[in-house]
């Protein structure tokens, strides 16, 4: 086998690998040489800047029934929340007050929010002056189109694993194509398009994971959040372990950095829950990113995806702050600009 040196050296200087060559480096037993080499790619690609992007989670309603997910319909003991769009419209107000300059606004697949009631309220929010990303799962073309004319930026859809006969048993009755689908939709509406993986998913190999990196290279995607899977206890998939998934999860995340070298990675809130340092190690080990949250009060907590989630307890305008000092303590720069993918790079060339 190539040496990891070798390796390494490889994909710092032409970002490519070969799939045996990331299945490799997935199965390093000390990955803190690839950590370092995502984190010197970050550095010359994305700077020390660290963009944030405040995060409204605004339903918990779904239609679907994904098997690792603690939102999925079929948790009935799931309390369910939807925001109306006159209260999503005003925590965006509210992010914009803390210096946000971009919201994401996500949720289960809530059929209540109609593609126009969508376009209506992301139109609202860009008079405000901010970026707007979605994530609301799986859409027509059509839909994505009217989001887009209402002035969305970009879009957030993980494929979760490219494993198509796993994701289809862990999503049923959904189709990996459709969601494949949709990223191409995405990418050729002139969304930025985020996509990624959940990390440690039961029947998962390193191969599929090194399939997935090809894959988000291929698009290519503008953003890669690649988070560690967490059982949620009220889902089918509760007696999985977590072992071993932070650590693969950072893996998967320095490799993204070595093939896509100027891509935004957020440091995932799940890896947080998983390791107390969790996001600022995925900041040194690549990522550029951090999504704090702005919902409020109850639906914060409500939002369970998995269990153990951080913050829920605080307020965003605590966390804002909490996170910004976090960031300086690792000698990173909170970076309050849009951060569209590239920009680093064009502002620099600027300079010159
Ligand atoms: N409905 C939208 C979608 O399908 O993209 C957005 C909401 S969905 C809950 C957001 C992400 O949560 C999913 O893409 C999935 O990767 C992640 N997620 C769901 N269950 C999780 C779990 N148990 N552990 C960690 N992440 C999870
Ligand atoms: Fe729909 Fe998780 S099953 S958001």
């Amino acid at each position: 086998m190539v040496a990891e040196t070798e390796i390494l050296a490889k994909a710092k200087a032409t970002h490519t690998l070969a799939k045996e060559e990331i299945i490799a480096l997935l199965s390093l037993p000390d990955a803190r040489a690839l950590f370092q080499t995502a984190d010197e790619v970050r550095r010359q690609f994305v700077g020390d800047e660290v963009y944030l992007r405040g995060l409204i989670e605004f339903s918990n309603y779904c239609k679907n029934d994904c098997m690792y997910c603690g939102i999925r319909r079929s948790n009935l003991q799931a309390k369910r929340y939807r925001l109306s769009p006159q209260e999503i419209v005003k925590l965006a107000e509210k992010a914009a007050g803390y210096g946000y300059k971009t919201v994401v606004l996500q949720s289960g697949e809530d059929g209540w929010f109609s593609a126009d009631k969508m376009a209506d309220i992301v139109r609202q929010i860009k008079k405000m002056g901010l970026a707007v990303t979605l994530s609301l799962g799986e859409k027509t073309r059509e839909e994505y189109a009217l989001y887009r004319q209402a002035g969305a930026d970009r879009y957030l859809l993980r494929i979760e694993t490219t494993d198509k006969v796993l994701y289809e048993k862990l999503d049923p009755q959904m189709s990996w194509l459709n969601r494949a689908r949709c990223l191409t939709d995405l990418k050729a509406l002139g969304y930025e398009v985020g996509s990624g993986s959940l990390v440690g998913l039961p029947g998962q190999t390193a191969e599929s994971l090194a399939d997935d990196l090809l894959f988000f290279k291929q698009i290519p995607v503008d953003m890669a959040g690649i988070g560690p899977f967490i059982p949620h206890p009220h889902t089918p998939l509760a007696n999985e372990t977590t072992n071993g998934h932070f650590e693969l999860a950072l893996k998967m995340m320095a490799i993204m950095r070595l093939l896509l070298p100027d891509i935004n990675i957020p440091a995932t809130t799940a890896m947080e829950t998983l390791h107390p340092q969790g996001r600022l190690l995925a900041l040194q080990s690549g990522a550029n990113v951090v999504m704090p949250n702005v919902t409020e009060g109850e639906p914060r907590k409500m939002y369970e995806l998995y269990p153990g989630k951080i913050c829920t307890s605080d307020t965003p305008e605590k966390c804002r702050y909490c996170i910004a000092g976090k960031i300086e303590s690792i000698g990173r720069t909170v970076q309050m600009s849009y951060g569209f993918h590239g920009e680093y790079l064009k502002n620099k060339a600027q300079e010159k």
